[in-house]
């Protein structure tokens, strides 16, 4: 089985991600050399400081995945949902289920408990986009003891794991998934690979967490 990058913004004209087709079939040839074959692209949602053209998305989406097809690998289409201000966000889940969100990285959002909850009632499952980057957020808050409670899974961007606060929650078992986030680093497929192939145990989880999870 292969590698699966499961935070990404590889579809041109939508987001702050790729610029041109071109660049998004390097990335693509990237993640195939480096041996991934599921690749989810989360284009942002809400997220205040990124303008998202939606309307974009779909033919964006069904071009990357013909072309991602050919190089052996499957594009699924996922969001990343800023929870803000905004009372019922959309999401797009992935792999039936999965839910990528993300928040503000200064202020801790009143209502993130509110809506993982809500989410996770709706048969969801919840997956909180690179911890590393919220100034508010550590092992010790009592967001993160609730969050893990409901079963929400902890994600870290590869080029944050030497980070501090990431051996925190390594150490803790807090990080269940390492992914990218790439915005078009063709040299970051490479990267994630290597730091996969050297956490076995978070990338067993990973495994299992998205094994026999077909796509719609
Ligand atoms: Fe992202």
């Amino acid at each position: 089985m292969g590698l699966i990058e499961c935070h990404s913004h590889l579809l041109p004209f939508v987001d702050d991600g790729v610029r041109s087709k071109d660049d998004a079939l390097r990335l693509l040839d990237a993640y195939a050399q480096a041996g991934f074959d599921r690749v989810v692209v989360t284009p942002h949602l809400y997220n205040p400081l990124v303008t998202t053209r939606t309307q974009n998305i779909r033919t964006m989406f069904t071009w990357a995945y013909g072309e991602a097809q050919h190089r052996g690998v499957q594009l699924i289409l996922g969001s990343e949902t800023y929870i803000g201000g905004i009372a019922d966000p959309q999401v797009l889940p992935f792999l039936n289920n999965f839910v990528l969100l993300e928040v503000d990285t200064v202020i801790e959002p009143l209502f993130l408990l509110h809506h993982a909850y809500a989410l996770h009632k709706r048969g969801l499952t919840v997956i909180l986009a690179h911890i590393e980057r919220y100034r508010w957020f550590s092992v010790q808050s009592e967001v993160a003891t609730e969050l893990r409670k409901i079963g929400v899974y902890f994600q870290c961007n590869v080029d944050a794991l030497k980070e501090k606060t990431v051996q925190h929650y390594l150490e803790k078992g807090w990080v269940d998934i390492i992914a990218g986030d790439n915005h078009g680093d063709e040299h970051m497929p490479a990267r994630l690979a290597e730091a996969l192939n050297t956490n076995p145990i978070i990338l067993q989880r990973m495994e299992n967490l998205f094994a026999k999870r077909e796509e719609i």
